[in-house]
């Protein structure tokens, strides 16, 4: 277990800064999702987390020790990636333990570890097979059980369920989640699957373009967004946005099943309105295109004064 603290984290690959200057806390026992658009650097901090890219310049520290030049396997840090990586020629049972083996663990540890870990994971059946022989969930399964008998302080999973199909992604999910409780270790999460992200983290860090957007519990940001690009990201489907001209704050607007009134501090310049679909009843009759919010009677919005 341990505690995760970046500052001022940039990464540099040549001249182009792809990140640019993350500050994040992650506390002991914490579970932490990465969402955010494709490119933004979520994969690219994972790597500076754990060691396999140097960071440009801040502080990474783990339990308060800064370990920024401490390599990788002295870390104390297992990742688990989204393609298994496993060796194909080793049976389960090796594939888990090759990293106790090569650090000289002996023999009877490794396989009392490596039975614990296919006991959390329920694996305990495959563990003389070869990769070969196992389904997309099972290889997913022997790759975090591979990090788990590391016995690390963190774990790392950049994307570890989406090469699965939707109905194993919902089973291999509740088994993180079980994982979760079960070893109370520290951890890190990347996902492009908004509710694998909701379901299974107590903190949710929204990255875009380099920085972080927005850090909260899944509720603070699908209710409280703190700004356009979280409140347009977080929630499937997504926000609604209406162009609103300067001058209509304090007003109320007819919209399908209801009324939206805009708060008086939106009245001096052009703003946008924001409706989430899910918010909003919209009888069948008018219900053409989701994104259609005309007003029972056809018209365009109506303005009301108050
Ligand atoms: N080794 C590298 N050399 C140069 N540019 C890189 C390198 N690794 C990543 N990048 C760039 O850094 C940016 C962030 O990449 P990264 O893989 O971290 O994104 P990501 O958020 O994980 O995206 P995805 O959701 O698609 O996995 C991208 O623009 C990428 O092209
Ligand atoms: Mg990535």
């Amino acid at each position: 277990m341990a505690k995760l603290e970046l500052s001022g984290i940039r990464k540099s690959f040549g001249t182009t800064e792809v990140l640019k200057g993350i500050d994040l806390t992650v506390q002991d026992g914490e579970f932490v999702a990465f969402v955010g658009p494709s490119g933004c650097g979520k994969s690219t901090l994972l790597r500076l987390i754990c060691g396999l890219d140097e960071i440009t310049a801040g502080q990474m520290a783990i339990d308060g020790e800064i370990v920024n030049d401490v390599p990788p396997a002295k870390r104390g840090i297992a990742m688990v990636f989204q393609s298994y990586a496993l060796y194909p020629h080793m049976s389960v049972a090796d594939n888990m333990g090759y990293a106790l083996w090569l650090a000289g663990t002996p023999k009877a540890e490794i396989r009392a570890r490596v039975e614990i870990a296919a006991k959390v994971l329920r694996i305990e059946s495959y563990l003389d097979r070869k990769p070969r022989q196992l389904s997309g969930g099972q290889r997913q399964r022997v790759a975090i059980g591979r990090a788990i008998v590391r016995e690390p302080r963190i774990f790392l999973f950049d994307e570890p369920l989406s090469n699965l199909d939707a109905s194993l992604r919902v089973e291999m999910r509740i088994e993180i989640a079980r994982m979760k409780e079960r070893l109370g270790t520290t951890m890190v999460y990347v996902t492009h699957d908004q509710v694998e992200a909701m379901t299974l983290a107590d903190k949710i860090v929204v990255l875009n373009a380099g920085k972080v957007e927005q850090v909260g519990s899944p509720l603070d940001l699908y209710n409280k967004p703190t700004n356009r690009f979280v409140a347009g990201f977080i929630g499937s489907p997504r926000m609604n946005f209406l162009p609103l001209g300067a001058g209509v704050g304090d007003q109320r607007f007819a919209i399908p099943g209801g009324s939206v009134r805009v708060p008086p501090d939106l009245a001096a310049k052009p703003s946008e309105i924001g409706i989430r679909p899910e918010r909003r009843y919209v009888p069948d009759r008018y219900r053409r295109d989701p994104a259609d919010l005309r007003s029972p009677g056809g018209q365009a919005l109506r303005a009301y004064p108050n």
